[in-house]
């Protein structure tokens, strides 16, 4: 039988870091081997929320194909490519405008809390509203049967969804409707305990050097209640023992949960202990970062190439549609 076709993409907004490996990335390297996978940077997306500081975007585009190659997507399973190369996702979104109903964008949750959250900026523009129609466009091009997400864009997948079933009713049988992929998200917090993200500067990244990363773990909050080395601890809300569960050996934690409790080991020691091991887990894609880093070239041909693959099924799909909307 041949293989389900799943998609999914993420905006160009800087170097990736240990919360998206957990909450993504792992995961999309792994459905590499079951799925034929479409994975891409939405450049275009990016341009929703930052239109007035563009000057990034290149680079970055360029950073995380560095990091999806460091980490293992791989261009022989995969096809990885970036957004605004396959200008029929531009022509897709203009025809979805037209049956997409307003109310259905103007009561999308992440409309409304980003709108809340990121008030320096002005956020009240046509391509910000139609956000989840360039989505939609993104992922119905590909025909995709699945979309791995996170639960915050759970919302614009069901848009998806909508906007797919609302096409097919009014030109024909054209698109399937996708399923939500959820992906659990990482169990492990930034540097200050909240939820790890560029924006809050508590981030540990995929390029980080080990020195990077001792000085950043040092820095991380452990228990609050902690305040001097002979207080008990609880490793059970501690989240540099989320981080030994997820890279040191499964002894390291067993020794350790007591050892905190009693106040035997200090969290100076249970840091640098953990700092090694993370250090240590990540050197193989320090390894392949390193090796990309130093050939450039290669990076630029593996995205030409995904690019041309992406081209050729989007513009085969713009067939079919131009056909089915008789225009
Ligand atoms: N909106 C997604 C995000 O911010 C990125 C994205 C754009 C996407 N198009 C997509 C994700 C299509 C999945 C499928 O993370
Ligand atoms: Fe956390 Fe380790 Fe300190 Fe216990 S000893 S509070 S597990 S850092």
């Amino acid at each position: 039988m041949a293989k389900k076709r799943i998609l999914s993409g993420m905006r160009p907004t800087g170097p990736l870091h240990l919360g998206n490996l957990h909450g993504a990335l792992a995961n999309w390297k792994d459905m590499q081997d079951d799925y034929e996978c479409y994975f891409f940077i939405a450049d275009w997306h990016a341009l929703t929320t930052d239109y007035d500081s563009t000057e990034p975007i290149r680079g970055n585009i360029h950073n995380v194909f560095l990091d999806w190659l460091s980490v293992g997507l791989s261009p022989e399973k995969s096809t990885l490519f970036v957004q605004s190369y396959v200008k029929e996702h531009a022509e897709l979104f203009l025809l979805l405008s037209m049956i997409t109903p307003l109310p259905w964008l103007e009561r999308n949750p992440t409309y409304k809390e980003q709108i809340a959250q990121l008030e320096n900026r002005d956020l009240s523009t046509f391509g910000f509203l139609g956000y989840p129609v360039l989505q939609a466009a993104d992922i119905i091009m590909y025909k995709a049967n699945g979309v791995p997400v996170g639960i915050d864009q759970a919302p614009h997948v069901e848009l998806t969804r909508e906007i797919a079933r609302r096409f097919n009713h009014f030109y024909g049988d054209i698109f399937p409707v996708p399923e939500t992929i959820l992906t659990e998200t990482s169990k492990i917090l930034g540097l200050d305990r909240r939820k790890m993200s560029k924006s809050y500067n508590n981030a540990i990244f995929l390029s980080d050097s080990p020195k990077e990363i001792r000085k950043k773990v040092s820095r991380m909050i452990t228990d609050p209640q902690r305040a001097r080395r002979t207080d008990p601890g609880n490793p059970d809300i501690c989240n540099v023992f989320a981080f030994h569960q997820l890279y040191s050996d499964k002894k390291t934690p067993q020794r350790i949960d007591p050892e905190c409790r009693s106040a035997e080991i200090g969290c100076v020691e249970c840091k640098k202990l953990m700092a090694e091991n993370l250090i240590n887990a990540l050197e193989p894609i320090r390894e392949k970062r390193s090796y990309y880093e130093d050939h450039p070239e290669i990076v630029s041909e593996v995205m030409d190439d995904g690019n041309h693959r992406a081209h050729k099924v989007a513009r085969q799909t713009m067939e079919e549609v131009r056909e089915a909307v008789k225009i």
